[in-house]
């Protein structure tokens, strides 16, 4: 089969043939049909992610279909169109969490990084990390809701903003631009925030109420303006970015940071304590969470807006979403 891989850290995407894997007991094969490129794939193409093996074959924005089932797989068929994601988070209770070993959390089983992912033709997975895709979804709409998708819908569902109430999202990327579409249908007040303004028209058709484009306008004086922002929803990959921005939360306001950065967040106790602020963490979610950000897509009609590529030219697509030109997620096709 063709697959795309990484052998080294920092090294490139190579086009390589591979043998068809065969699945354990307990896993399936999926016969991949698309595969979305998120920010967070460069963690491991630069080695910046613990523990990885390589040659490691990156992707977890994973729509297909199963092509066989392991000898204990009851529920799922071949056949059955499946997704699969960042499985994300860790337990807490585990051995390997008690070593603060996260990454061999057993509960955290993530393609791309702890086994090889969906820049493939075929790629294994465990059965507890399968979504079934909706009729309604085509394979390159159902990729990118696997991590871009739940991160973005499952922080907003869980973070306590109510109808109404202003949600900022930052950066306007593949997260933001699903961020935007899920905010708006949950009937929060959504504002985007990003550099420049040629994202504006685009976004707004998304469903921003409002856009503040960071290099012209002040975001902070900004969302004071609205009343100041219920969440932030960060979604840039810039700890500093979002310092710049936490000025802008209401009284009881509260940051969520889903962009990975190593940039320590600069925080005003006084602003903080005064007005009874918070930052909060959010990784992607299980497959419950998977298969709940699909359905409501399918409710809500939240689509991600893609640039399609054939897997062989993943070098393309990748560089296209690391200079922040993707409108708005790069996806790879198998031709299945
Ligand atoms: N928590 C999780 O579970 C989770 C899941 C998926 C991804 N992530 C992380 O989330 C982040 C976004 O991923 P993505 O796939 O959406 O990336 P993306 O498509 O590359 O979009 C990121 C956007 O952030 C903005 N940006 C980039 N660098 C910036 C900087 N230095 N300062 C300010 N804004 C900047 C850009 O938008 P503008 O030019 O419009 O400002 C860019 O389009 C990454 O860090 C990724 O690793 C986390
Ligand atoms: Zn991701």
């Amino acid at each position: 089969m063709r697959s795309v891989q990484v052998s080294e850290p920092k090294g490139p995407l190579e086009v390589v043939e591979r043998d068809i894997p065969e699945p354990g007991a307990a896993q399936v094969r999926i016969k991949v049909q698309a595969c979305g490129i998120c920010h967070s794939d460069s963690l491991m193409k630069e080695g910046l992610f613990p523990g990885i093996q390589y040659p490691r074959v990156p992707g977890h924005e994973i729509a297909g279909v199963i092509d066989t089932v392991g000898k204990d797989v009851t529920e799922w068929k071949t056949g059955h169109r499946v997704a699969v994601g960042w499985h994300g988070g860790h337990c807490g209770h585990c051995e390997s969490c008690r070593r603060g070993d996260f990454v061999t959390c057993s509960y955290a089983q993530i393609p791309g990084f702890t086994y090889d992912g969906g820049y493939a033709e075929y790629m294994i997975a465990p059965t507890e990390a399968l979504a079934s895709i909706p009729d309604e979804l085509s394979a390159t709409e159902a990729a990118p809701l696997m991590c871009a998708g739940i991160t973005t819908y499952n922080a907003l569902r869980n973070s306590g903003a109510r109808v109404g109430d202003v949600v900022a999202i930052l950066g306007i990327g593949g997260l933001g631009h699903l961020g935007i579409q899920f905010a708006a249908k949950m009937g929060f007040k959504t504002v985007a925030i990003a550099r420049g303004k040629d994202k504006e028209e685009l976004v707004k058709k998304l469903g921003a109420r409002y856009y503040i484009d960071s290099k012209s306008q002040n975001p902070v004086e900004e969302l004071v303006k609205l009343g100041g922002a219920k969440i932030i929803l960060g979604t840039v990959p810039s700890g500093k970015a979002m310092s710049a921005v936490l000025g802008g939360l209401a009284i009881n306001g509260k940051l969520i940071m889903i962009g990975a950065s190593d940039e320590p967040l600069e925080v005003s106790p006084i602003f903080f304590l005064s007005g009874r602020r918070s930052v909060a963490g959010w990784p992607a979610g299980t497959s419950i969470d998977s298969q709940d950000t699909l359905s409501f897509s399918v409710l809500s009609g939240v689509r991600p807006m893609n640039e399609i590529f054939p897997l062989e030219q993943a070098t393309e697509a990748y560089d296209l979403m690391m200079s922040g030109k993707a409108r708005f997620r790069a996806v790879l096709t198998t031709g299945h």
